[in-house]
C-alpha cells in the first residue's frame, strides 16, 4: 500500500489480503456516489446519471438493485444462458476459422460482449450495433477525466439512444413476458425489491457496459497469453474439457482485464498500517494482487493446471462481478473452440495495444 500523488491523490494497493479486506470492508463505498452539488454543466449531470449505476450505489440501495438484477439472470435457466453465450461464440469463432482467422479482436472480440449481453437481454440483433456504439461512447467518455464538451455532448445522447431503446423493451415485455433477463426483473411496488422502468432502463445500460470492454479485454489478454506459452497451449490441448475451467481461472489471474477498481473511505480507517483517512480514495489493484507472491505460489508463471486460485479478477464482497459466471462460460467456449478450429495457432504479427489507465487492451491480434 502506497499513497501515489500521480494518480490525483490516491492509496494504492497491492497485496492480496490487503485487497481482499478492503474490497469486504463497508467502510470504502464504491467512490462514485459522491454529491454533484454543482450540477448544471452537461458533464455534471451526465456523472450524475451514471453515478446510479448500481456498481457506484452502496449499501441498502445497492442490495436492491442486485438482487433485481440477480432476478433477472435467474429468470434464465443456468444451461439456457450457457446455449446462448456458447452459441454467440461458436458462431463467431467458426465464422473467424472459416476466413482462415485475421483480427480476433475485430472479428470475435469485439462484437462478442454486446451481442452475447443483447441476446440474454432480449434485444434484437439489429439494434445491436447501435447499442455496442452508445456503450462505446459511453465508455470513451467514462475514461476521460476531462472529457471535451463534443465527447461530453455525444456521450449524453448515446445514454438517451440506450435508455429509449430499453424503455420501449421494458413496455413490450410488461405485456409479454419472453424468456430474457428484462422479463426476469421485478417492478417496484411488485412486492419486495423491485425497480422503475426508469430505473431499470439505467440499469440495463450498466449491464451493457459491464461487460463491453472486460469481455473484450480478457479475450484479447487470454489468447495473447496462450500464444506466448506454447507449453500451456500444448498441455491444455492434452485435455480440454478436463482442464478448460482452471485454465480460464489462470488466464483471468495472470492478465486480470480490470486492473484496478476504486473506492472512497467513509471513515479513518488502518489498512495493514496505513492510515487511510475518511474521503480519501483507494485503488485496490486487483491485477497486481492476483501475482502476489504471497498468496500465489510461483505468481508470476503461467500454471493452467494451478487449482489453489481465488484471483481478485472479478472483484470481491458486495460488488463482486455480476457477470463473472456469464464471462468464464464465454472464455471457456472461446478459447476451446480456438483449439479446435485451429489445431496450430499462431500470431501473425506483434500485437497492437491502445492504452487505458483502467483497462489495458490488446487493440488488433493477428491471429490464424
Ligand atoms: C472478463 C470479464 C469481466 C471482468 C474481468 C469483470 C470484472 C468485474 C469487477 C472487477 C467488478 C467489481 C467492481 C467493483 O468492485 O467496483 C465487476 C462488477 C460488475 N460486473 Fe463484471 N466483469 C466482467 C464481465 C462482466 C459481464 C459479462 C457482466 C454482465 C452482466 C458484468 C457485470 C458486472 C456488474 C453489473 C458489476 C457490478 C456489481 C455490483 O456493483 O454489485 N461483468 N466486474
Amino acid at each position: 500500500m502506497q499513497w501515489s500523488g500521480a494518480v490525483g491523490g490516491a492509496w494504492v494497493c497491492g497485496q492480496y489480503a490487503h485487497c481482499l479486506s478492503l474490497l469486504r470492508d463497508s467502510r470504502l463505498n464504491s467512490g462514485a456516489s459522491g454529491d454533484f452539488a454543482d450540477a448544471g454543466d452537461g458533464e455534471t449531470v451526465l456523472r450524475q446519471t451514471l453515478s446510479r449505476w448500481m456498481v457506484f450505489r452502496d449499501g441498502p440501495e445497492h442490495h436492491r438493485i442486485r438482487q433485481a438484477l440477480m432476478a433477472g439472470f435467474g429468470q434464465i435457466a443456468a444451461a439456457e444462458i450457457h446455449r446462448r453465450a456458447a452459441g454467440v461464440v461458436t458462431r463467431l469463432v467458426d465464422r473467424f476459422g472459416q476466413a482462415g482467422g485475421g483480427d480476433l479482436m475485430r472479428e470475435v472480440a469485439w462484437p462478442l460482449p454486446g451481442l452475447v449481453m443483447g441476446t440474454l437481454l432480449g434485444v434484437e440483433e439489429p439494434l445491436l450495433d447501435s447499442l455496442v456504439g452508445w456503450t462505446q461512447t459511453l465508455a470513451d467518455f467514462l475514461r476521460e477525466a476531462h472529457p471535451s464538451p463534443d465527447l461530453t455532448a455525444r456521450a449524453m445522447a448515446a445514454l438517451g439512444e440506450a435508455r429509449e431503446l430499453f424503455a420501449k423493451l421494458i413496455r413490450l415485455r410488461r405485456v409479454k413476458p419472453e424468456d430474457d433477463v428484462l422479463s426476469g426483473i421485478p417492478r417496484a411496488g411488485s412486492g419486495g425489491a423491485g425497480l422503475d422502468d426508469g430505473e431499470l432502463s439505467l440499469q440495463c445500460t450498466q449491464l451493457m457496459f459491464a461487460g463491453h470492454e472486460t469481455v473484450r479485454n480478457f479475450a484479447g489478454g487470454a489468447v495473447l497469453t496462450l500464444l506466448r506459452h506454447p507449453d500451456a497451449v500444448g498441455e491444455l490441448r492434452r485435455d480440454v474439457p478436463g482442464r478448460i475451467r482452471a485454465a480460464v481461472e489462470e488466464l483471468a489471474r495472470f492478465d486480470s482485464p480490470a486492473r484496478f477498481v476504486r473506492r472512497e473511505a467513509l471513515e479513518d480507517l488502518d489498512c495493514g498500517g496505513f492510515p487511510v483517512r475518511a474521503g480519501e480514495t483507494v485503488l485496490v489493484c486487483v491485477g497486481a494482487a492476483n501475482r502476489d507472491g504471497r498468496r500465489f505460489r510461483n505468481a508470476g508463471d503461467l500454471d493452467i493446471l494451478r487449482s489453489d486460485n481465488p484471483h481478485l479478477a472479478f472483484g470481491a464482497g458486495p460488488h463482486a462481478c455480476l457477470g463473472a459466471n456469464l464471462a468464464r462460460i464465454l472464455m471457456q467456449r472461446l478459447v476451446a473452440r480456438l483449439l479446435e478450429v485451429f489445431p496450430v495457432m499462431e500470431l501473425r504479427a506483434e500485437p497492437e495495444w491502445s492504452s487505458n489507465p483502467g483497462l489495458k487492451r490488446v487493440a488488433v491480434l493477428q491471429i490464424g
